[in-house]
């Protein structure tokens, strides 16, 4: 075991599950979002290597549209739909600043 230090100042997990019946953030378009979200992760001047954008499971907030976590500011958002990279984009920023 080896403990590894990183650049990393935050870490957006954003919720994917799926569901066969019943309401679920990829139900809602979530793949879609994070993809964009990771991408901008990976080329975007401010967030590389600052912020890490990843898949989680169920955050327990499905009745409310797509829900993800920021770690370690433990700030959640909720209700994200298709279209509102931008807006997560800038959340995520200002919880960076605070
Ligand atoms: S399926 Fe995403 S919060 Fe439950």
């Amino acid at each position: 075991m080896q403990t590894r230090d990183k650049e990393i100042v935050a870490q957006f997990f954003m919720c994917t599950h799926e569901r066969e019946a019943g309401e679920s953030c990829a139900a809602a378009g979530s793949l879609d979002v994070f993809k964009k979200l990771k991408n901008r992760s990976k080329t975007g001047p401010k967030w590389q290597g600052r912020v890490s954008v990843t898949k989680s499971g169920c955050l327990g907030f499905c009745h409310e549209g797509i829900a993800g976590v920021l770690y370690p500011q433990r700030k959640w958002l909720t209700g994200i739909r298709p279209g509102d990279e931008d807006n997560v984009f800038t959340w995520i920023e200002e919880q960076l600043k605070s």
